[in-house]
């Protein structure tokens, strides 16, 4: 009897341990950086995310076909535009945006690739631990791996796979819950006359490589 309920009591505790696809945080300050497989785009940004007005903005420097861009973006999915801005000459581009909103997080049909730690679990502090998901995203979107922390379903990398550059790998760091200056997802006033300009919508990743 004792024994059963010791077994009844570890099988408990290991089906509270089985992680479940998570939410990100609606709102989240941080950096990342993209790299493809094959080569041609490397890219690191700051962003702010709000998944509630569901508005992102990218502050980005990278290289694309080996030609180096910094490029400043104000993406508003309820408007399906994106700001093209440049602080410096007070000038703004408007671009159709194409894709519906992706909140971060584990989509609710992804499969758990395993848990793990990332660095060392030998000394508090030295280690974290996280989730790794596998799965493909909506409409043909692609295969994806995603790992966010255990607690607080942090992003931390992220691999699609695309027709366009291979395997795509963003990884975050330095991220902060909440956005400490919200002005910044406000589009700037020198873009009010913008006009939309008259290109096909674009995509979320398309963005990485836009020439305008
Ligand atoms: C978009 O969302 C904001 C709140 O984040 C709201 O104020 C605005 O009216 C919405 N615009 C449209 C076109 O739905
Ligand atoms: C980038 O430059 C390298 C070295 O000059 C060259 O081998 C490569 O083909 C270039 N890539 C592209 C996409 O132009
Ligand atoms: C999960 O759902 C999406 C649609 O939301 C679908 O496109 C995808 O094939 C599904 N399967 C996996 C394994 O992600």
């Amino acid at each position: 009897m004792r024994v059963l309920l010791v077994l009844t009591c570890l099988l408990a505790a290991c089906l509270a341990l089985r992680p479940k696809p998570c939410k990100s945080p609606p709102l989240l300050t941080g950096k990342l950086t993209v790299s493809t497989q094959n080569e041609e785009l490397w890219m690191y940004a700051k962003f702010l995310y709000d998944a509630l007005g569901e508005r992102i903005r990218f502050y980005e420097v990278g290289k694309y076909m080996n030609t180096s861009y910094t490029k400043d973006y104000l993406l508003i999915y309820n408007k399906s535009t994106i700001y093209d801005i440049n602080k410096d000459a007070k000038t703004c581009t408007k671009l159709p945006l194409k894709d519906k909103f992706l909140p971060l997080g584990v989509p609710k049909n992804a499969s758990l690739l395993g848990q793990a730690i990332l660095g060392s679990s030998s000394g508090p502090g030295q280690g974290l631990l996280v989730n790794t998901w596998t799965g493909e995203l909506p409409e043909k979107g692609g295969q994806y791996q995603m790992t966010l922390t255990a607690r607080g379903c942090i992003p931390v990398s992220f691999i699609l796979k695309t027709d366009r550059f291979g395997w795509m790998l963003t990884s975050y760091f330095d991220n902060v819950i909440g956005i400490p200056d919200p002005e910044q997802l406000i589009p700037p006033c020198f873009c009010k006359d913008a006009e939309m300009k008259n290109v096909k919508p674009l995509d979320f990743f398309s963005l990485f490589h836009q020439k305008h």
